[in-house]
């Protein structure tokens, strides 16, 4: 059994190819020493037709989901890949891609192909890759993994440096989600959890970075309201109630009617 890879391979020639123009006159002897084997020896999960051209296709694509190169996974280092002992096992990066491969072959042909018994088509259509996890990282962490562990070792600031520089370094990729929801979600459970004031900072940081909206001001209401701020809960839910199409509304001047009465 092999694995499709055409979209992701695609893109991994077109950078491929991007990449041997850059090249200069003594790297391209290098690529040209290297040829990808047409009898491989240490495929384990591969099939038998995955040589030459083809194990290229493959391998470049598992380079490109992952934003790694060769050495990521295989032994040798540098420009020149004729170096490089290929079959080796020795890298536990290789071992664990090789387990990562079994199990994407078992969620294509083993899960995605029902898809066929229940309604009737050819399934799957669309095939798991490891693009479709990985989204160019090593290990395929999401945004909330990274801000909640480092709320939790570093606390809040360093929380939010953090989101600051990931965003600078990933916007437009489809890595990190930094559009509306993701803060606005954590800020959501992190009030339930009672750590108020990491929730308004998150809040605060969506407002910041995506703009005002009815749903963003409806949650820093609550958590505000939760956290006993009755003046800030009262400003949110007004400011949301503005901006709020007419039918939700009454779920803003509900929030209002049931907030204590303050004295200013
Ligand atoms: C994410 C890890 C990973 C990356 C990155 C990776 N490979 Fe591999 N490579 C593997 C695994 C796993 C196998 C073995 C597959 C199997 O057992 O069916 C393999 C097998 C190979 C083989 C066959 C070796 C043999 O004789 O058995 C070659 C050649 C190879 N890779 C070249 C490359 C090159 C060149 C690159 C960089 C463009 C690359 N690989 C990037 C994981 C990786
Ligand atoms: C269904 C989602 C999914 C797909 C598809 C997937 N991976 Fe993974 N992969 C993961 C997750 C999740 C982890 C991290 C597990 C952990 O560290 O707890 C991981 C970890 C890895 C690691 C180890 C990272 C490390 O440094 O420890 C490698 C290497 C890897 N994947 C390669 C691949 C390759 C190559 C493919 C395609 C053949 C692939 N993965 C497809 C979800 C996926």
């Amino acid at each position: 059994m092999s694995i499709q890879y055409r979209t992701i391979a695609l893109r991994a020639d077109i950078q491929f190819a991007a990449i041997l123009i850059l090249l200069t006159g003594a790297t391209s002897v290098y690529a040209q020493q290297f040829r990808w084997p047409e009898e491989p020896e240490n495929l384990k999960v591969l099939g038998q037709d995955v040589k030459g051209a083809k194990l290229g296709e493959v391998m470049r694509s598992f380079a490109t989901a992952l934003d790694v190169r060769c050495e990521h996974c295989h032994v040798g280092e540098g420009q020149d890949l004729g170096q490089f002992d290929f079959a080796s096992d020795e890298k536990a990066t290789k071992r664990k891609a090789r387990l990562m491969l079994k199990m994407v072959n078992a969620l294509n042909h083993e899960h995605l192909s029902k898809l066929a018994e229940i309604d009737e088509r050819n399934a799957p259509i669309l095939e798991v890759t490891c693009m479709t996890c990985h989204r160019k990282q090593q290990r395929p962490v999401m945004l909330q993994d990274i801000l909640a562990d480092s709320i939790e070792a570093d606390g809040i600031d360093a929380a939010e440096a953090e989101y600051r520089e990931l965003r600078e370094k990933y916007y437009g990729g489809f890595s990190f989600d930094f559009g509306p929801g993701t803060l606005t979600g954590m800020g959501e459970q992190l009030g339930k959890a009672g750590d108020f004031e990491s929730a308004i900072r998150l809040l605060n940081l969506e407002i910041e970075m995506n703009g005002e909206s009815a749903t963003i001001y409806f949650t820093l209401g609550g958590v505000q309201a939760s956290a006993d701020l009755v003046a800030e809960a009262r400003t949110s839910f007004t400011k949301g109630k503005e901006m709020a199409p007419d039918g939700w509304k009454p779920f803003f001047q509900q929030q209002l009617d049931q907030l204590p009465d303050t004295k200013d």
